[in-house]
């Protein structure tokens, strides 16, 4: 049986300029300093702007926080005439282990459909980043279709375009769970979850499925954090508001199943 070590992800979303991003990484090094988070127990990683990707990237290294890199978008194209992109080759450069690809606010606010999210992923897997990939139902799709087939069909785009072997995390987010103060329940979660694992299972095999972890995201907090850990497909937390919070995000960090 494959332990899979669960990953703890703050995604900051467009909040905290460098400096800003600078404290709150003093913070939680401040909060997390008595906190046994080798990568064998918790695996946490944070995803700032990318204006603040230098700021953090350095300030980790300085300290040696065990804390990982994430980005938060990037692009599909290699480097070139792409105003305004950032390709993948410049994250991992930048040290980052982690790229989101796929978040529902990029799909809903800059039209991302599946096979850009697909080529984005692709595109991190190719600089050795791990896509962290977010697949989500709105409440509109769940009342015409259930709550498992818009990230199922998400998904299997985003899997045909991996390699067998590549490393990669799935984020199942509801996008109604998003912000809203109104997680969606444990049980809900695992349901949807197990259906992607099974998923996996099918496009990249029985290694893959164990190994890869799943993550549940939607107004988690310190108080339900553990309830989705529980569950026996949940590997993980995409944390947003709560992330920005040190002292919060320590506690999120810091679950007890
Ligand atoms: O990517 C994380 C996210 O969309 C969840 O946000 O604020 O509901 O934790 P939040």
């Amino acid at each position: 049986v494959v332990e899979r070590v669960p990953l703890i992800a703050g995604n900051w979303k467009m909040n905290l300029d460098h400096l800003q991003a600078i404290a709150l990484v003093q913070k939680l090094s401040w909060s997390l300093k008595d906190v046994k988070h080798d990568y064998g127990t918790v695996e946490v990683a944070v995803f700032p702007p990318f204006t603040d990707l230098r700021s953090v990237q350095t300030l980790l290294a300085a300290d040696r926080l065990a804390l990982r890199l994430g980005a938060q978008d990037v692009s599909p194209n290699a480097p070139g005439a792409f105003t305004g992109d950032v390709a993948a080759s410049f994250l991992s450069k930048l040290g980052a282990d982690y790229v989101i690809v796929g978040h529902s606010e990029r799909r809903q606010g800059h039209g991302e459909d599946d096979a850009t999210v697909a080529a984005k992923a692709r595109a991190a897997a190719a600089a050795g980043i791990a896509p962290l990939i977010c697949v989500g139902e709105t409440a509109e799709d769940r009342a015409a279709s259930g709550a498992a087939a818009v990230p199922l069909a998400q998904l299997d785009v985003a899997l045909s375009s991996l390699e067998a072997g590549a490393e990669f995390v799935v984020a199942y987010e509801p996008v109604w769970a998003i912000g809203s103060g109104e997680p969606a329940s444990p049980e809900q979660a695992q349901e949807v979850i197990g259906e992607l694992r099974a998923r996996v299972r099918q496009s990249h095999g029985d290694d893959a499925a164990a190994r890869t972890r799943l993550l549940y995201g939607g107004s988690v907090t310190s108080q339900n954090v553990a309830a989705f850990l529980r569950q026996p497909d949940i590997d993980g937390a995409l944390v947003g508001g709560a992330s920005l919070d040190a002292d919060e995000f320590s506690r999120i960090v810091q679950f007890k199943k």
